[in-house]
Formats: C-alpha cells, sequence, structure tokens
C-alpha cells in the first residue's frame, strides 16, 4: 500500500486526475470506479476542469458506482444516482447510461446485485476506484463486521454512519435510510487500482487501522493492505496518527 501525504484535498484531488487523465489518454475504454460522500468532490471537480479545458474526454468510458441507499425517491437529492450526476456524471460527457450505480429501489434485490456484479463483469472491470473511508472504517458501506469476501449485497448502516451522513439531510438523523445496497469488500478488491482518499482528523483513527492495523472485518477497509495497487491520499490530518 503506498502512502502519500498531500497539503490539501486540492493536491490530493489533482494527484488524482493525474492518473484518471494518464489513463483516459491511454485507453478511452478505461472503466472508474465512482463513490459519493464528500471526499471525493474536489477530484470530480479537477475533472470537470480538465474537462472543460479539452485536457480529457469520458466518451468512450464508463463508470460505477459504490452504493446507493435503499429506498430513497427516485428524484430525491441525497440518492446517490442523482448526487453522481450533479457532482460529476451531468458536468462531463459520459456517452447515456454509461454510469450505473446499483438499484437501491428494486423490487427483487437479491436479483439487482447479482445484475449489478455482472454489468461489472461485462465491462471488464473496474481500472481505477475512487474510495472513501467512513469514521468507523467503512469502504463502499461495508460496515465492520462485513466478510472481506463480499460481493454487492444489501446491508444495514451502523448508528454511527447515519449520523455522519445526516448532514447530507438537513442534519436530520432520522431521513438518513438505513439500508443501502453495497459493493463487496471482495467486489471492490476485483478493481486493478484503488485510490482512497481521506482529508481532516474524523479520519485519522480510521487510516491508523487501514495502515496500520491487522485485517479485520471490523475495520473493513484493512482489506486493501492485500490488493497488489492500492493508494492512500492524505492530508496532514487524516495522517496524524500514523506512526
Ligand atoms: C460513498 C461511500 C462511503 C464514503 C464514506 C466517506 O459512496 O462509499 O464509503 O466514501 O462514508 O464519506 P465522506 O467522504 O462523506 O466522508
Amino acid at each position: 500500500m503506498q502512502v502519500v501525504i498531500q497539503p490539501d484535498a486540492e493536491a490530493i484531488a489533482s494527484l488524482v486526475a493525474d492518473e484518471i487523465e494518464r489513463l483516459l489518454r491511454q485507453r478511452p475504454e478505461t472503466v472508474l470506479g465512482l463513490a459519493t460522500g464528500s471526499s471525493p468532490l474536489a477530484i470530480y471537480d479537477e475533472l470537470v476542469r480538465r474537462y472543460e479545458a479539452g485536457r480529457i474526454s469520458f466518451a468512450r468510458s464508463r463508470a460505477f458506482m459504490l452504493d446507493e441507499y435503499v429506498g430513497l425517491p427516485a428524484d430525491h437529492p441525497e440518492r446517490y444516482r442523482n448526487v453522481i450526476e450533479r457532482e460529476i456524471a451531468g458536468r462531463v460527457d459520459f456517452a447515456p447510461g454509461a454510469v450505473q450505480g446499483p438499484d437501491g429501489n428494486a423490487e427483487d434485490i437479491p436479483a439487482a446485485c447479482e445484475q449489478y456484479e455482472a454489468a461489472i463483469a461485462e465491462a471488464g472491470g473496474v481500472d481505477l476506484q475512487i474510495l472513501g473511508i467512513g469514521s468507523d472504517g467503512h469502504i463502499a458501506f461495508n460496515e465492520p463486521g462485513s466478510s472481506l469476501a463480499s460481493r454487492t449485497r444489501i446491508k444495514t448502516l451502523t448508528s454511527q454512519t447515519r449520523r455522519d451522513n445526516a448532514r447530507f439531510f438537513d442534519g436530520d438523523v432520522d431521513a438518513v435510510p438505513h439500508h443501502c445496497l453495497t459493493q463487496g469488500l471482495a467486489t471492490i478488491m476485483s478493481a486493478r487500482h484503488l485510490v482512497l482518499v481521506a482529508t481532516g482528523a474524523g479520519k485519522a483513527e480510521a487510516v491508523h487501522h487501514l495502515v496500520e492495523g491487522p485485517v479485520s472485518a471490523m475495520w473493513p477497509a484493512t482489506v486493501m493492505q492485500h490488493h497488489p495497487r492500492a493508494t492512500v491520499l492524505l492530508d496532514a490530518a487524516a495522517a496524524s496518527r500514523l506512526q
């Protein structure tokens, strides 16, 4: 695992965008893995800037989202499909249908999860997966106790994650769904390059476990220690508990 400490989120975003630009130039059909939440926002802004400057195009690429809340109405602004559209997909030139996510409103949830896994496999797998980390050590929504061999499935969000995410729901923790569909840890581990970004002291404990702790389902991000190509980009506050 490569750990890189940068001054701020913009410096981190610039490095990640450099790598994505390199991939897209080398192979325009590159498959990206997109995270939601606040961690990747500076990356998305930087990618949009480079797209608007004519440096990159997503026209032939595809993208898969990590996760989705269960049960939010189709037009809910915090439904991750809508968040991704607002933050990146709708601001660049992805072809219609090129960005996919798990269907949190599917009638047959297990079938929808299987179809999602099949869609990722049919696309040839994810080349570069952007990840954030939860303060409880989750990646995607693989909460503590998740199987390291898990695939896309329904999960219950911990109360800590629901409290953390209440800020996206006007501070109302009761408005945060209890369930989500999420790529599993094994799904994420199948991506060819994992790029995790974390900023702020609130992530320091989770980052300490990620980088220095034993691999454990209780700190799910630690599975990344087994990945042959994992990059962790931090600011000083997120790195403050590293030895
Ligand atoms: C979101 C996701 C989550 C977030 C994590 C950190 O798609 O997969 O694992 O990356 O909860 O969220 P932020 O970035 O908002 O601190």
